[in-house]
């Protein structure tokens, strides 16, 4: 491959070509391990096969997950591919088929002839991964997720029994309820604009859908649950199909629209309640909860869409930071402030406090300026009770991956558990690094080092109980 060409395709985002399976004996462990934790810590990232046409970071590439098993405090690595139907029908050919989410390619017919893929929309698979229900899936927002085994084989596309229907997108970030055990989740479809909340049990049986009708399709990528409510942002942010099978710029940012938040009661009774305010765009939410008679969700914060067909000329560098945003359901008011002037993504909560109050956030943070490594070199610890942030840096150059805060099984604090996230330092090769969640100043606690590279990628989680 030839990947000169791709910004987002260098030094530690470039892709690795082998599949791997290395026993303790082939990782190397510093510190200890927690002996309390029985599960796995599994991410999924973009992990191109072969030759890219053309590739926006972060919506193109084969979905690679790489899990780290934990029992009795041992450990095994594992990497695989998520074979989609694009990806086999790749290999059969020996070739690239498909094109980009930002320039798509008419699917030849000699493909669809022999049976390949017909979509010129590639499933990647490759932004989350997620168990629940006992059902561990790799997800992406444009299509079905993924069904994998525990030892990360594919089984295949998942319909929920049926629940989805064909043309279905059903979200990557779906948000699992600490009390009920119910997975909030939603679908869009490439074909309309409106957008059905998706709520499945906790054995993932579906229960119940709640349609929101919209004018024009937005790009929405992740939603927030409190008791009561979802909560999700309706960015300006516009990608159009058409332009992008004609080769065009099929992204578009209106910020003389605004933005508007949308608040939707979880049992699907009662008005939505709109908000409007300032244009922003935002990938991720932190945690979001009611308080006072108030909404509160803690996100993070970005001026506008941050991907273009400029990608590399540093249109992207724009801030990130942690804000907290008050909505006022009487009088429509919304509140924005910024927590911190810290660069920031993937954050992420103790999910036991999921859509309740709490006190930590955590985020992949940077305290570099932005440059051209696109990276984050910290995990960072948001507390929301004194304002303070903790950053603990992993070296100038490293990178590392969304923290992940796994809990204590025999505390409920937040400040007993551990942050996971996989780290690369090109001093130091891949790690999979251990933080304790109520002690930032001592840096990790343990580190499972990995022989392989793993690739700069998305999103994590702990999977309680997971095992080979
Ligand atoms: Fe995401």
């Amino acid at each position: 491959m030839d990947l000169s060409a791709f910004p987002y395709l260098q030094g530690n985002y470039a892709p690795v070509a082998q599949e791997c399976d290395w026993s303790e004996s082939d990782l190397t462990l510093e510190g200890k391990v927690p002996d309390k934790l029985v599960g796995a810590f599994m991410r999924d990232g973009a992990n191109a096969a072969f030759q890219p046409n053309y590739y926006v970071y972060p919506l193109d590439g084969d979905g690679m997950v790489h899990a780290i098993y934990f029992k009795d405090g041992h450990v095994e690595y594992k990497n695989r591919w998520v074979e989609t139907n694009h990806l086999k029908t790749e290999r059969k050919f020996g070739r690239t088929i498909y094109g980009s989410v930002g320039k798509l390619l008419p699917v030849p017919e000699d493909v669809i002839e022999a049976g390949g893929e017909p979509s010129p929309i590639r499933n990647t698979a490759n932004t989350n991964v997620l168990y629940h229900g006992e059902k561990l899936l790799a997800m992406w927002e444009g299509g079905f997720p993924h069904l994998l085994n525990n030892d990360l084989s594919t089984v295949g596309l998942y319909d929920y029994e049926g629940a989805l229907q064909p043309g279905d997108a059903l979200t990557a970030h779906p948000k699992i309820c600490p009390e009920t055990g119910q997975l909030i989740s939603c679908t869009q479809r490439w074909d309309s604009p409106n957008y059905w909340v998706q709520i499945f049990d906790k054995n993932a049986k579906h229960v119940r859908t709640i349609p929101v009708e919209f004018e024009r399709k937005s790009i929405i990528h992740d939603l927030q649950i409190t008791d009561n409510y979802i909560i999700i942002f309706y960015a300006p942010a516009f990608h159009s199909v058409e332009q992008a099978m004609k080769g065009e710029d099929p992204f578009h940012w209106e910020p003389e629209r605004g933005s508007k938040v949308i608040v939707i009661p979880r049992d699907g009774r009662g008005k939505n309640m709109i908000f409007e305010t300032d244009a922003f765009f935002s990938w991720h939410y932190c945690n979001g909860f009611e308080k006072g008679g108030k909404i509160l969700v803690d996100y993070i914060w970005i001026s506008s869409i941050p991907f273009t067909q400029a990608q590399g000329t540093g249109v992207e560098k724009q801030p990130r930071r942690m804000y907290r945003m008050t909505l006022d359901p009487k009088t429509k008011k919304v509140t924005q402030e910024q927590f911190s002037d810290v660069f920031c993504e993937f954050s992420r909560v103790d999910e036991r406090r999921m859509g309740k109050e709490y006190r930590y956030g955590f985020a992949a943070s940077s305290n570099r300026d932005w440059g051209d490594a696109h990276g984050y070199n910290c995990t960072g610890r948001y507390d929301f009770e004194t304002g303070e942030v903790k950053l603990w840096e992993y070296g100038p150059d490293a990178n590392a991956g969304e923290p992940v805060h796994v809990p204590n099984p025999d505390s409920d604090r937040e400040e007993d558990g551990w942050i996971m996230c996989f780290v690369y330092n090109p001093e130091e090769g891949a790690y999979l690094s251990i933080l304790s969640a109520g002690d930032f100043d001592d840096g990790p606690v343990a580190k499972v080092r990995i022989p392989t590279r793993v690739p700069n990628g998305f999103h994590a989680n702990w999977m309680q109980g997971l095992t080979l």
